[in-house]
């Protein structure tokens, strides 16, 4: 299995550079589907759920190419099939995403479920419910959802403000996007990579408005037009490059961000002792010695965000300190804790979805294994805060989301590598 290898004991100093976002590219990418035209998406992250959602879009039709780096071309003109491959949608949740454009535009998606994941139970009910309410017919047999309408109508959905589920929002102004009549969404989301899908739906001829808000009213109908969008900055990788300059005392500047997109997590910066400094497009943090204790409870934006917690959890194992913290989105995202322990770090779980960390002075470096995306990259910088050699399994979470992460943090003075060769599961992931 490839590892990633991390030697401790490093601090960060530098400027590393942010790439597009992971979460803000995948619903452009499968709103592309909704133009019977061109496509062009600017600031593309080179990472592998990307590349799957391409094979995606090409598996149904559409023809993709780069013409620039990190500038994809779709044309989605002649989609001859509203089916989605089970081996693609397996991959990743957010091939989901196909499943609204599919039915607004030839009234008929089937798409395998995408399933459980590691993080959590991931049901896609919700999805089915916005389905429904614009008036389709969906069942799901052998795995596979079936949805049918001869015209999508608009309506009132009402979501449930519990989840305030991204993808959900996502997939049904996707299909709302052609249906006939408003429909109103209330309880969405509005996350950064939300606005900026809806954005794109605008420019490209949507009607729109609330964009940003958790109630947002769609004019469906209108033939969307060829546009050209750029994807957002990635905060989930800036904020893993700051928790790692905090996590190793160092002194980085990340740059092309939107500081305006990651206040909740530079609080937590500052309140662990760090003096953080923003610019138009960068974020510069000077870390001074061991964190202090954070608390932290995840949240909808502009909450503290999930895909964070990972990281905040190895900077609660170092801390001078004890820190609470609290995960409200998903049942299964301490799935990293065991592996810290192994490392040294004192965590008690309070049920699965809360743990106290005990900061100790230094953590240890052993084998560890990753089980996802955000947990690949939080072990690693568990590594560069140990002492001694750790070697990270599971290389291959981090391709899914990280576009050369290695070499980025080689850059600012870490000692990172991949070591031995891709085993056939993941050659799969990473074609
Ligand atoms: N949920 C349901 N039913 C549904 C949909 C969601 O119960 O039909 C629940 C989920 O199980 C979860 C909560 O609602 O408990 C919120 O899930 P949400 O739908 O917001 O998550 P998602 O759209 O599947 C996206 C990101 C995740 C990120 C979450 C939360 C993408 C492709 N994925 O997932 O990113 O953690 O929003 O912000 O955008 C990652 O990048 O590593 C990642 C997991």
């Amino acid at each position: 299995m490839e590892a990633i290898i991390a030697n401790g004991g490093n601090q960060l100093h530098g400027v590393v550079p942010v790439g597009g976002s992971k979460n803000g590219t995948l619903p452009l990418l499968a709103a592309s589907l909704l133009v019977e035209g061109e496509t062009i998406i600017e600031n593309v992250p080179d990472i592998v759920d990307v590349r799957t959602m391409i094979e995606m879009l090409c598996a149904l039709g559409a023809e993709c190419s780069f013409v620039a780096p990190h500038t994809l071309r779709i044309d989605a003109t002649n989609i001859h099939s509203v089916s989605a491959p089970y081996d693609l949608v397996n991959r990743m949740r957010g091939s989901f995403y196909v499943a609204g454009p599919l039915l607004a535009r030839f009234g008929e998606a089937r798409v395998p479920l995408p399933g459980g994941c590691v993080i959590g139970s991931r049901p896609v009910d919700q999805h089915f419910e916005g389905f429904s309410a614009l008036g389709a017919e969906v069942e799901v047999k052998h795995g596979v959802m079936h949805a049918r309408a001869s015209r999508l109508r608009g309506a009132r959905i009402m979501l449930d403000p519990h989840l305030r589920s991204v993808g959900t929002t996502i997939n049904i102004a996707l299909a709302a996007a052609l249906a006939e009549g408003t429909t109103i969404l209330e309880n969405a989301s509005r996350e950064p990579e939300v606005v900026c899908f809806q954005r794109f739906l605008r420019d490209a001829g949507a009607d729109i408005s609330g964009i940003g808000t958790t109630t947002l009213v769609i004019k469906g109908g209108n033939h969307l037009e060829s546009s050209r969008v750029a994807s957002i900055p990635d905060r989930m990788e800036a904020g893993t490059f700051l928790y790692a300059a905090l996590i190793t005392g160092g002194d980085l500047t990340v740059q092309n961000v939107r500081p305006a997109d990651m206040e909740a997590v530079l609080a937590v910066l500052r309140q662990a002792g760090a003096e953080v400094a923003c610019g138009q497009d960068y974020v510069r943090i000077c870390a001074k010695g061991r964190p202090l204790p954070v608390d932290a409870m995840t949240a909808p934006y502009p909450g503290f965000p999930t895909d964070l917690q990972p990281c905040h959890g190895v900077m609660a194992a170092i801390a001078r300190g004890v820190s609470c913290v609290e995960e409200t989105i998903f049942d299964a995202r301490f799935n990293y804790a065991d592996e810290l322990r192994r490392m040294g770090a004192d965590i008690r779980m309070v049920g699965h979805q809360a743990a106290i960390f005990r900061g100790v002075v230094r953590l240890m470096a052993c084998p560890v294994e990753a089980t996802d995306i955000r947990a690949a990259a939080a072990l690693v910088l568990a590594g560069l805060a140990a002492q001694g050699q750790t070697e990270v399994a599971g290389a291959y979470f981090l391709d899914r989301g990280y576009d050369n992460f290695e070499a980025k943090l080689t850059a600012v003075g870490a000692q990172v590598y991949r070591q031995g060769e891709p085993d056939a599961g993941e050659q799969l992931w990473l074609a």
